[in-house]
């Protein structure tokens, strides 16, 4: 049996057994769930599960969630799948143990999405057909679940309140919620061993991914599927590598971008800064989003990207597919290394005239050449380092670890004057936020700090740095941040299929 949250249902067995045996106060441990033909029991107290209160609800298709936070400040996520009798379990299992034998009959019905008649032949085989009628719901849920879905994350993957899935052998399975950035968050759902754990990264990866094997025991894809409105990259580790421990992480992102009115109503940044990046943009800077991890540096970028004057040519390379901008724009041309040689396709991309190159994390040698060049091309990557210093330090490692004695302090230096500002992302009282955003001195190469999370923007310190880099005055480009922050102001709840088209006429009426 599932457990079920709702009171009304049964209780759970252990809270049975307790009782018959005459015992009045309630277990310290029971059932938290139990899965159909896995048969795992995790053991989370009564009070995790019916105390604290609840913040937050999603309710899908055969599953609740509820985030819920304790006296003492824990949170814990807890899913709550509809429960199955012995009867339901013994269909789910005949049904699902069919569609394993005959995989290969069925491969090209289950990629399609077609389950729906997988199952009604499968049914007919076994002339089953009224009590799947009376079950139908129940059934297509778990067996979609542990087919075509995604498994015991599945009530996960589809809660868009959640950013982050990290999966590590048999442990509880973690969450990040959008509403409380920071922290890695307890569920209690997790895979009953190890092998459990294998299975599902073979089929999720087989399914949706490349293969992965003994050989190649990791894999990273990306799934979409607008019409479920999920979007997510995974990275998955069968162990051996560094621990023996299966491991997945799943990094989830909105269907549809963000746009700056989205990161504005979350109080990420204000209308000023987002004018203020958007214009560095157009005036083919080059600037670097920095910051932790998973703060919102890809985010910031994409959303800033779709900003982007659609007459002009964008050349993007990211190691798989995270960037999503509107499929009418034309003038974007992406690139993916999806792990082979970024280095390659940077040079390659270089030859072709981009007017803003975007290198989505850059890690390696690439980063001394893109900077460097004078080509006359935009630049903006990402990059992990949470200060000035930090920055510089990493940029300097790589200069010398790529060019020897060669990376001397001119070239360095030369490498910093010609960086023209950093933006720095934080998470700040569980929310990602634009914390800080420095300007680089063109003559000296000193950071300028131009704004700081949650002061107010320099402007005057701002444009009169932007100004020593172009040929137009500080009047001229005031006037150009302001039309911007108007036109960001006048969109504040447009969706990326109408912004577009007001861009294109914005920019044409200039
Ligand atoms: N400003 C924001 N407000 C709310 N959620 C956000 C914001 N920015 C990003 N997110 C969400 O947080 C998650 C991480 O965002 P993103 O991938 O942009 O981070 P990142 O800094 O690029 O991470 P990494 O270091 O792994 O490259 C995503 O699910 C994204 O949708
Ligand atoms: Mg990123």
């Amino acid at each position: 049996m599932i457990f079920s949250l709702k009171k009304k249902r049964d209780p759970p067995k252990a809270l049975v057994v307790a009782k018959e045996k005459g015992k009045k106060e309630e277990p310290e441990v029971i059932y938290a769930f139990e899965i159909p033909y896995t048969g795992r029991e995790v053991h989370i107290t009564h009070k995790e599960v019916f105390g604290g209160k609840d913040l937050l609800r999603f309710e899908g298709i055969g599953f609740s969630n509820v985030l819920k936070r304790f006296d003492d400040g824990t949170l814990r996520y807890i899913v709550n799948e509809w429960s199955v009798d012995k009867k339901e379990e013994n269909l789910i299992s005949l049904i699902l143990s069919d569609i394993m034998r005959f995989q290969e009959y069925y491969y090209d019905d289950l990629v399609a999405g077609n389950l729906d008649k997988v199952i009604d032949r499968i049914v007919r085989t076994h002339g089953i057909e009224i009590e799947f009628k009376f079950n139908k719901d129940k059934i297509m849920y778990y067996v979609g679940r542990d087919t075509t879905g995604f498994g015991l994350i599945h009530p996960l993957i589809y809660d868009p309140h959640i950013t982050d899935i990290d999966v590590k052998g048999t442990d509880f399975i973690r969450v990040k919620i959008r509403e409380f950035a920071g922290r890695w968050i307890d569920t209690n759902v997790g895979f009953p061993n190890e092998i459990a754990s294998r299975q599902f990264i073979l089929r999720v990866a087989s399914l949706y991914g490349r293969g992965i094997s003994e050989a190649t025991p990791m894999v990273s894809f990306v799934y979409r599927n607008l019409k479920k409105k999920i979007r997510f990259r995974a990275a998955a580790s069968l162990g051996g590598i560094k621990s023996d421990q299966t491991t997945v992480q799943v990094r989830k992102f909105p269907v549809k971008p963000f746009l700056f009115n989205d990161l504005i109503k979350f109080g990420t940044l204000s209308p000023e800064a987002a004018a203020a990046i958007w214009l560095l943009i157009d005036l083919k800077g080059k600037i670097a989003f920095s910051g932790p991890v998973g703060t919102g540096k890809t985010t910031l970028l994409n959303a800033a990207l779709a900003m982007f004057d659609p007459r002009k040519k964008l050349v993007t390379i990211e190691d798989i597919e995270e960037l999503a901008l509107d499929f009418k724009r034309n003038s974007w041309v992406p690139y993916y290394a999806r792990g082979g040689e970024f280095y390659e396709i940077v040079k390659f991309a270089l030859r072709i005239t981009p007017d803003l190159l975007i290198l989505a994390e850059v890690l390696g040698r690439e980063l001394g050449d893109v900077i460097a060049s004078q080509t006359g091309h935009g630049l903006a990557f990402t990059i992990h380092a949470n200060t000035v210093e930090e920055f510089q330090m990493r940029v300097r490692t790589l200069l010398r670890m790529y060019y020897g004695e060669n990376a001397s302090e001119e070239l360095i230096n030369l490498v910093m004057r010609n960086l023209w500002g950093i933006v720095f992302m934080n998470i700040k009282e569980d929310r990602r936020v634009l914390e800080q955003m420095h300007m680089v001195d063109p003559r000296s190469g000193e950071f300028l700090k131009v704004y700081e999370y949650p002061v107010d923007f320099d402007l005057n310190a701002f444009l009169s740095q932007v100004s020593s880099r172009t040929s137009k005055s500080i009047e001229e480009l005031g006037r150009e941040f302001l039309d911007r922050v108007k036109f960001i102001e006048d969109h504040m709840d447009y969706e990326l299929e109408d912004l577009y088209p007001a861009l294109v006429k914005w920019y044409n009426n200039r």
